[in-house]
């Protein structure tokens, strides 16, 4: 009894001490990331005049200056995830089509041809009382996860409806699949903790922001994936209280 106890103070403090970790490294990161956004805006400043004072670049000119946009983006886009991870803000709940939201991830994300892209949504989807910036971090998280399980090509498919269960208030489901690799079971119970990525490149935040953003939108977020034949990530979001008022 003694050493269960034992166990479990133990265990307690380990979850305390990777908490506290946890905090603190979210702040080291939100500083960074925060100082790190204006010099990053001073280059992308600095490529767009550059753009409008070369006349006529030559080809090797207009390469480099495509790749300074693009890897400033990419920076952006690291800065971003760190810095909603770390000062995560409430939702600015707004009216918002889910569908142009994630239309609007899939144009940012640029997919190369070898991926098919299938949209599948119904009819009048009702919309909903979110975030859309937040939204569009989510969508733009999973379809580049997507993107990056099917390095050989393969398809996406990203599907919505409105979905009830008797007697819980309506809801939205979203689900986004692809015919990658797969999850391996062993690791689908530590996708969505923070700072956990099998890539070389990779922060390991994606999921967990997503999950951060669903959750504090009232939604929920699951996985469903099968090694060797893709995964689908299911995200259920409430209508919210603006579309509720609405029915009248
Ligand atoms: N669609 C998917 N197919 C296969 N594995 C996936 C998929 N999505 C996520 N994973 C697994 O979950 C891990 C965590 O994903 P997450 O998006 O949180 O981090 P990441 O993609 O590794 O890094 P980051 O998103 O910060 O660049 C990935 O490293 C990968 O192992
Ligand atoms: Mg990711």
């Amino acid at each position: 009894m003694v050493d269960e106890r034992t166990r479990e103070l133990r265990a307690a403090q380990e979850q305390l001490l990777r908490q506290e970790r946890l905090t603190m490294l979210g702040q080291i990161a939100g500083g960074i990331g925060h100082e790190l956004r204006s010099p990053l805006g001073a280059i992308s400043n600095a490529i767009y005049l550059l753009r409008q004072t070369i006349a006529a670049p030559d080809a090797e000119t207009r390469e480099m200056l495509d790749l300074l946009g693009r890897q400033v983006d990419a920076s952006n886009r690291v800065l971003t995830s760190l810095l909603s991870f770390a000062r995560p803000q409430p939702p600015a709940r707004r009216p918002t089509d889910v569908v142009a939201v994630i239309d609007a991830a899939l144009a940012q994300a640029a997919l190369p041809d070898t991926i098919v892209v299938q949209r599948e949504f119904a009819d009048a989807l009702p919309e909903l009382s979110a975030d859309s910036d937040q939204l569009q971090i989510v969508f733009s998280n999973l379809i580049r996860n997507a993107a990056q399980a099917m390095p050989e090509g393969g398809t996406l498919t990203i599907s919505g409806q409105r979905s009830a269960v008797s007697g819980q208030p309506p809801t939205i489901e979203i689900r986004v699949r692809d015919t990658g690799g797969g999850i391996a079971p062993e690791i689908a119970e530590k996708i969505f903790q923070p700072m956990f990525t099998t890539k070389s490149r990779g922060l390991g935040l994606g999921l967990a922001l997503c999950k951060m953003i669903v959750e504090a939108h009232d939604g929920v977020i699951a996985v469903k994936s099968i090694v060797g034949q893709g995964t689908t990530f299911v995200i259920t979001l409430p209508l919210g209280t603006y579309h509720l008022n609405n029915l009248g």
